[in-house]
């Protein structure tokens, strides 16, 4: 199916990447389970040799991604950490890397507790601080990594500004765009370089799989990291991008709901001023960096996150709530609720938590597709029990 050059998001999600199948013109691609192709002779194949350099099924949702990234090519990984991994490769030892604070708790622990052994060195700064930046640029500095909207404080990053100070020093851009999804924010259409993911969050967006992505601009990278992805062979299974391509099908649907549900319960809970002492959701007015998301992307998404001041209030909400549930991830069409301090953020410290303003009060909530009456019944009802 060849997709217009003018084909709308939503189009994209649906077709791009996906051929009926050669063989019996099946509409939905099929699980290509198997290890092995068979050659037709010395040299000659149809592509295929080897199924962790190449796999029809991986093919055809590293197509799909791309397309959604406006990218030129996508490389799929067992899993998101699995991507950013394979991204930091790029490296030398004795690179410097600036990465945006309060980043995912496990990108953290792989900066900090792996990759420092390498001589790789790290600094972390509010990449909202332009002028903190730029001073903390040296000679070394090779990659920027940001999340934006971060986690789980919301903090937003000028994408195109901070493209920008990297390329004037010769840095990569690489941006974590697993929070707003292609459908709200594309970094490479505003200069970033590199794009990864946790497909395990909205692009599959059925909590059923675990995965990442790396989506490449330049041939270089694209080059080097189909390399790596073979050479280190951590690559999604056949059956994982089967759901990740089922899932991307419905990431526009999906993410309308998402967005509207997420206002109305970021809405909900800014008035509960009795209980909640701050909400953080980058769609307010007075959200820091609510005009950088208007600008840059068309949606500010369902991640919210609340602070009822102390660890006990956390936990009495989170024994409470019923159709919320208790867990780690996000983007999921049901709604997951969590407690960063001693969840996803667990990969800090103590200190270092306290430092980011990540409170044992913090509760993050990844508003779902239900009807969303329903969501705030429950949240009210958990609140009252605080
Ligand atoms: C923003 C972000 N990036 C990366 C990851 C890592 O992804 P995975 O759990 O698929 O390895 C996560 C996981 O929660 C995440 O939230």
């Amino acid at each position: 199916m060849k997709l217009n050059a003018n084909a709308r998001f939503a189009t994209i999600c649906l077709h791009a990447g996906q051929e009926p199948d050669p063989s019996t013109g099946a509409i939905t691609t099929p699980i290509y389970q198997t290890s092995t192709y068979v050659q037709e002779a010395l040299g000659r194949h149809k592509g295929f040799e080897y199924a962790r350099t190449q796999n029809p099924t991986r093919l055809a949702l590293e197509n799909n991604i791309a397309a959604l990234e406006a990218g030129r090519a996508a490389l799929a990984f067992a899993s998101g950490m699995a991507a950013i991994g394979a991204v930091a490769t790029i490296l030398e030892s004795g690179d410097h890397v600036i990465v945006s604070d309060n980043v995912y708790g496990g990108t953290f622990r792989l900066f900090d507790r792996v990759l420092r052994r390498y001589q790789l060195t790290f600094t972390y700064l509010d990449m909202a601080d332009l002028d903190a930046l730029e001073r903390a640029f040296t000679p070394a500095t090779r990659l920027l990594f940001a999340e934006t909207p971060s986690n789980p404080l919301m903090r937003l990053t000028d994408l195109a500004a901070v493209a920008d100070l990297a390329h004037r020093h010769g840095a990569r851009l690489v941006v974590d765009n697993t929070f707003a999804s292609p459908c709200l924010q594309q970094p490479l259409k505003l200069g970033a370089d590199l794009v990864v993911h946790s497909t395990t969050k909205y692009l599959n967006g059925h909590s059923d799989s675990v995965g990442g992505v790396v989506v490449a601009s330049k041939a270089e990278d694209e080059e080097w990291l189909r390399f790596v992805q073979n050479a280190e062979g951590a690559i999604l299974s056949p059956f994982d991008s089967w759901l990740v391509l089922r899932g991307t099908k419905t990431l526009a649907l999906r993410m309308r709901q998402h967005e509207e549900n997420g206002r109305a319960v970021a809405e909900y809970l800014r008035k509960q001023t009795g209980k909640i002492r701050k909400v953080y959701w980058p769609g307010f007015s007075d959200h820091p960096g609510h005009e950088v998301q208007r600008r840059q992307a068309s949606g500010f998404g369902s991640m919210i996150s609340f602070d009822l001041g102390s660890r006990e209030a956390a936990a009495r909400l989170l024994e409470t709530v019923r159709l919320c549930s208790l867990g780690e991830s996000l983007g999921g069409i049901e709604t997951l609720i969590s407690h960063p301090a001693t969840m996803t953020h667990a990969g800090y410290t103590q200190a270092e938590r306290d430092a980011l303003g990540i409170g044992d009060g913090l509760v993050r909530i990844s508003v779902g597709c239900e009807d969303v009456e329903d969501l705030i019944a429950d949240l009210g009802r958990a609140l009252n029990a605080v």
